[in-house]
């Protein structure tokens, strides 16, 4: 990590952040983007323990769907990932709704901070129901890219953090994560309480209408399953509140 300057920081504290990523030094302390969630205390490894994001992503392939400000796509870059593409829906479909309680600014989080770090991270402005389509097409245009980056049309890794209970059509959600995965999915939610295989029909739950669908764990497992994955396991349950499964091919 380097020294910001005057310039950087203003362009990183002029804008809203939902995430904390560290993307420098002031005065020689590490400097977060001023971010309203914190993926666990700074400095903490919730990326791993909560997340399931995999310690070691040397030579990977990492696709993040519904990256926002984009925390999990730098983590999984500084973690030794060969390519990680961010993906996000906010400029395609403006809704007013999304943008107010699910992603206000657009992209423009995930472009300061990528610009800060210097990363090489790729973006992908999709929807998770077009992400099949739209990783295709990212391939197609980076054939005999002469940079040699080469988008793929599976991910070895795919993140699918705090979108799902976002979706009118989740299932349908979970068939695209799966259709563009190679080796792994690793699915954060929040949940419904429970054991049985239910899903509950929240809409605008805690006063954000961009709320929808709450699954309960065995639910969300066997979803991911019928969706095209062999097998399942819990990384995290938070009180019954959220929880994070990995799914494998
Ligand atoms: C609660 S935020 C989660 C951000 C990040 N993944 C995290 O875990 O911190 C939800 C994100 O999902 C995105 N999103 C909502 N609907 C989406 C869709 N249909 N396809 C892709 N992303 C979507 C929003 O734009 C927003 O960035």
């Amino acid at each position: 990590m380097r020294e910001l300057n005057k310039d950087e920081l203003d362009s990183i504290n002029n804008l809203k952040w939902w995430h904390r990523i560290p993307v420098g030094l002031v005065e020689g302390k590490p400097f977060y983007t001023p971010g309203m969630v914190q993926h666990g205390p700074d400095g903490s490894d919730f990326a791993t323990t909560r997340f399931g994001l995999p310690a070691d992503l040397n030579g990977k392939t990492v696709l993040d769907i519904g990256a926002w400000d984009g925390y999990f796509s730098f983590e999984a870059e500084r973690r030794g990932a060969r390519l990680v593409v961010a993906s996000d829906m906010a400029l395609t479909r403006p809704n007013k709704d999304l943008l107010e309680h699910a992603n206000w600014g657009g992209n423009k989080g995930f472009r300061a901070a990528h610009r800060v770090l210097g990363s090489q991270v790729g973006f992908i402005e999709a929807s998770v129901f077009r992400i099949d389509e739209a990783v295709r097409q990212a391939h197609m245009n980076t054939i005999g890219d002469l940079t040699g980056r080469e988008y793929p049309l599976e991910y070895d890794v795919t993140l699918f953090y705090g979108v799902l209970y976002h979706l009118i059509e989740p299932f349908l959600a979970l068939q695209k994560v799966a259709a563009v995965t190679r080796e792994m999915a690793v699915v954060e939610t929040a949940i419904a309480k429970g054991k049985d295989m239910k899903m509950e029909l929240r809409p605008g739950f805690d006063n954000d209408p961009s709320n929808w669908w709450y699954p309960t764990i065995p639910c969300l497992q066997e979803m991911l399953i019928r969706a095209g994955f062999k097998r399942t396991e819990l990384v995290f349950n938070l009180n019954d509140l959220r929880a994070t499964v990995a799914a494998f091919k």
